[in-house]
C-alpha cells in the first residue's frame, strides 16, 4: 500500500550539496532582522511581551487560527479581541473596522491562510488610517508573493513557519520589517533529541515514499527506542501541534535546519506545490474547493477541501495511506466561538490533502481519485 506523508521529506541527497546562498539570496533568510527560533510561537511570545512591555498588550486577531499563536500570546500577557472571517477565509472588513473603531486598539494581527495573500492594499488603508501596527502570520505561505513583493515583507513585523514548506526537523522567525519595533532576543541551542528524532522521522518518511511501507518499518523501531526514551524520562518536543510551552520560548532553530535550508531549491519547491495544488484543482471537482482559484505567486501549503461527510473521508484516506488532516477542527477556549459561525463552519468541514514538493502525478491521481469515491 503506498504511503503518502502530509509534509516533505528529507532525501539522501540534500546532505551532500553545495551550499547554494539562500541565506543571502532569498527572502526572509536574507533579511538583516530576522529572529530564527525553534518554532514560530516563540516567536510570536517574544513580540507579545515586547509589545506588552511598550503599552501595546491588546490585540485585534482573527477568530480563524491554529491556536498555539494565542496560547503564545496570553502566556505573555496580551489581550486578545476577535475580529470575524468570512466563510472564503477573507477577513470581513467591515467587523475589522467596527472593532477598530470600539475598542481603539492599535496593533492588528492577520493571517495569510494556506499561503493565500490577504488583501495586502486594504489591510495598509487601515493601518494609514487608523495608525495601526501589523502583524502578518505568514506561518503557512513562506515564498508566496502578491504584486510581485513576498508575503512577510507587508507588516511591520512578520511570522514565518519553515518546517511546514521546508524539509528540516524545526524553524520559524519572526521578521522585524519595522526597525522602529527595535528588539531581539537571545536564543539557545534546542533540545538534541527532539532535533534527532524529528530528523530521522523525516528521512524514514524518504524511505516510506520511495519504497513503499519501509520507512514505517523503521519508525516503529523509532517508536521503541522512543518508549525507552519515555521510561528514561527524555522527553521530545513535538512540531505541528497546538500548545505553548515558556520554559521552552528561547529555544533557538537546530544546526541542522540551518545546514538544509542553505541546500533546497527554492524555485523547485515553488513550481512543483503550484503544479500539484493546480493539478487537485483540475482533478476535484469544483463544488469541494475552498478557494476558486490559485492566485498568482501564491505558494500553497496544502490543497483545502470542504467536505460535508469529512469525518468518513479523512478516516478512510487515512486507512488507505493518505496522511491528511482536519485542519484547525478545534478552537481555542479564548475565542467566543458562537460569534463566529462561518469560522465553525471552516473548523468543521476543511479537510488538507497534501501537494509538497515530493509529491508527483501518480501520487496526486491517487490522492484525488480516493478523496472523489469518498467525499459527498
Ligand atoms: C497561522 C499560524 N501561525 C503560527 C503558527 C506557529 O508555528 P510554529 O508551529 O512554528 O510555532 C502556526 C502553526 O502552528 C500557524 O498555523
Amino acid at each position: 500500500m503506498p504511503f503518502i506523508p502530509s509534509l516533505q521529506s528529507i532525501y539522501p541527497h540534500y546532505w551532500v550539496r553545495f551550499p547554494r546562498k539562500v541565506f543571502k539570496t532569498v527572502f526572509p533568510f536574507n533579511h538583516p532582522r530576522l529572529m530564527y527560533f525553534y518554532f514560530a510561537r516563540n516567536g510570536i511570545y517574544h513580540l507579545g511581551e515586547y509589545l506588552k512591555n511598550k503599552g501595546m498588550g491588546r490585540m485585534l486577531f482573527p477568530a480563524y487560527n491554529h491556536g498555539n499563536e494565542i496560547r503564545a500570546l496570553l502566556a505573555a500577557g496580551v489581550e486578545l479581541e476577535y475580529y470575524k472571517i468570512l466563510s472564503d477565509t477573507n477577513i470581513d472588513f467591515d467587523d475589522l473596522e467596527k472593532k477598530i473603531r470600539q475598542t481603539g486598539i492599535k496593533v492588528l494581527y492577520f493571517i495569510h491562510y494556506v499561503g493565500m495573500p490577504q488583501n495586502p492594499e486594504k489591510i495598509a488603508e487601515l493601518k494609514k488610517k487608523y495608525n495601526l501596527i501589523l502583524i502578518e502570520d505568514n506561518a503557512l505561505g513562506l515564498f508566496s508573493g502578491f504584486r510581485d513583493q513576498p508575503l512577510g515583507s507587508f507588516g511591520d513585523v512578520s511570522i514565518f513557519c519553515f518546517y511546514k514548506t521546508l524539509p528540516i526537523p524545526n524553524g520559524g522567525g519572526l521578521c522585524i520589517n519595522n526597525p522602529e519595533l527595535n528588539f531581539t532576543v537571545a536564543v539557545k541551542a534546542p533540545q538534541l533529541v527532539s532535533t534527532l528524532s524529528r530528523t530521522a522521522g523525516l528521512v524514514f518518511t524518504w524511505m516510506d515514499l520511495k519504497f513503499d511501507g519501509f520507512g514505517r518499518k523503521l519508525q516503529k523501531i523509532k517508536s521503541s527506542f522512543g518508549n525507552i526514551a519515555d521510561k528514561m524520562e527524555v522527553e521530545r518536543v513535538p512540531v505541528l501541534d497546538s500548545q505553548f510551552d515558556v520554559s521552552r520560548a528561547d529555544w533557538g532553530m537546530s544546526r541542522i535546519s540551518y545546514y538544509l535550508i542553505d541546500r533546497v531549491s527554492v524555485e523547485e519547491i515553488c513550481e512543483r506545490r503550484r503544479k500539484n495544488y493546480q493539478f487537485m484543482h483540475e482533478h476535484i471537482p469544483e463544488k469541494f474547493h475552498l478557494f476558486s482559484e490559485l492566485p498568482e505567486q501564491a505558494v500553497p501549503w496544502f490543497f483545502p477541501v470542504k467536505v460535508k461527510n469529512r469525518e468518513v473521508v479523512f478516516r478512510e484516506l487515512t486507512s488507505r495511506g493518505v496522511d491528511c488532516a482536519r485542519f484547525w477542527r478545534h478552537s481555542h477556549p479564548d475565542i467566543p466561538a458562537e460569534r463566529f459561525p462561518e469560522v465553525r463552519e471552516l473548523r468543521d468541514l476543511i479537510l488538507e490533502l497534501p501537494i509538497h514538493q515530493d509529491l508527483d502525478e501518480k501520487q496526486l491521481s491517487f490522492i484525488s481519485e480516493q478523496f472523489n469515491q469518498l467525499a459527498k
